[in-house]
This record gives structure tokens, sequence and C-alpha cells, in this order.
């Protein structure tokens, strides 16, 4: 069986104690033994958080591919596997629009977290236009053939893949059930497609986007909707643990 997994993407949010705060709420939890909760800090707190946590995996929001060098300003997937650090989100829709990261640099990254054992969360969705005109399944299709779908099965069994509609990212205006299980089916089948049943079974595919404690439970109930990336909601201990209980 594949792992359902509820994970927080605290983005550029929180001061050093009240992300101390959080971490300490998150892991005192009550956390299932068939769920895996995540959390994604700012890359400040990332050590801090790891050694607050012990039921709690601990990832980053961001790593550079090359090990090590001339590049000022970045960690790389090496430096967080040194300290400890679990998992790394790549792909995700702010980067690739603030930060000009394309198809071919998340290779780069994805290809250097698997190098390092770090989980790669790749995160594929599209923004509302491409929604609007209809071709939202080869869109986001052709994010995964571009930069996830060149690993071997070997590396690919260690990835997590995150939908995340941008219409829905922090807009409060959430795919509906029948959406997400739309593209999360199609997801699944695209990888069926590449790697064969059994790896498809086993793949985790989160849902995220303005998922909160009133629609989690309709999502969450989706048969390919294995559990949440959440920005907002992460931030509240009160709204975290009714998604961490309704996973
Ligand atoms: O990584 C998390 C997503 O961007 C979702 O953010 O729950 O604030 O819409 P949100």
């Amino acid at each position: 069986m594949r792992s359902k997994i509820v994970a927080g993407n605290w983005k550029m949010n929180l001061s050093e104690k009240e992300a101390k705060e959080l971490c300490k709420e998150v892991n005192n939890m009550n956390i299932g033994s068939e769920i895996e909760v995540y959390i994604f800090p700012p890359m400040l707190y990332v050590s801090d958080c790891k050694a607050l946590s012990s039921k709690v995996k601990v990832g980053a929001q961001n790593a550079y591919p090359k090990d090590s060098g001339a590049y000022t300003g970045e960690v790389s997937m090496w430096q967080l596997k040194e300290a400890g650090i679990d998992a790394v989100l790549i792909g995700h829709s702010e980067r690739r629009e603030y930060f000009g990261e394309d198809h071919s640099f998340l290779k780069q990254k994805l290809d250097s977290a698997i190098a390092h054992g770090i989980t790669p969360f790749f995160c594929c969705g599209e923004p509302l236009e491409i929604r609007q005109n209809g071709t939202f399944l080869s869109y986001v299709k052709n994010q995964l053939e571009e930069s996830v779908f060149h690993l071997s099965a070997t590396e690919f069994e260690k990835v997590v893949l995150a939908y995340e509609p941008i219409w829905a990212i922090g807009t409060g205006q959430t795919a509906t059930a029948e959406q997400a299980e739309e593209m999360h089916a199609a997801i699944r089948s695209w990888v069926e497609e590449k790697y064969g049943k059994e790896l498809a079974g086993k793949t985790s595919v989160l849902y995220g986007g303005s998922c909160n404690p009133g629609n989690a439970q309709a999502l969450f109930a989706c048969e390919n909707v294995d559990g949440g990336l959440i920005g907002g909601a992460s931030l509240k201990a009160a709204d975290f643990s009714v998604l961490v209980a309704e996973r």
C-alpha cells in the first residue's frame, strides 16, 4: 500500500520562536501509525525543527542541485542530507513562477535529491487559464514527462507527487473532490503507463491548494488522493491537527 501523507509547507512565514512552538505542537499531535507527517519550514529553521521532531519528518522548501561550489545563497541536497533532512519540495509553482525554475532545472534538482537519498515531493499543477481552456490534463502530463519520467523505476519509487492547481493555491478556491480525483486518477494512469501497475499503486499523490478543515474530508476520501500538501492551514496547529486526523 502507498503512504498516506499530510505535509505542511510553511512557506516564508513565522518567526524562529513561532516555528519552534508550532513544530512542538505538530510533534505532539495524535499521529496515527498509518500516516506520515512532514513539515517544510523556512530553511533557517530546518535544523531546529529536525531537532525538535521525533514523529514528524522535516523537509526543505528548496535546495540547489550542485553539491558544493560558488553558488552564493544556495544550500545543496548534499548539505541537507548531512543535516539529517528527510525531504525537499521540487517544482512548487511559486519557485517556477517567481524564480524562473524550468523543466530542465527541476529535472536536475530531482536527480540530485534522489542521488543523496532525500525524498523529493514533486509538485505539478496548471494555472487558471489552462484549467479554463480545458487542456489541464495534457499540461500536467507534460510537466511530469519533462522533469520526472526520465527516472528509472528504482529512482521513481522514491518520489512523492503533489498536484497543486495554481488557481487554488492560497486563494480559498479549492478544487472540488471531482476535479482533484480526475487529475489524480490521470496522474496515476500516466505513472502506470511509464512504470507499471505495481509502482503506480505504490505512488503517493498529494493534493494541495486551499485544503482546510472544511474541505479535507471530501478531498481525502477520493480514491487517488493520498493526502495533502498544506500551506495556510499548516500554520495553525488547530487546523493542521484536523487535517492530520482527517487523513
Ligand atoms: O505547498 C502548499 C500549497 O502551495 C498550498 O498552499 O494551502 O495555502 O493554498 P495553500
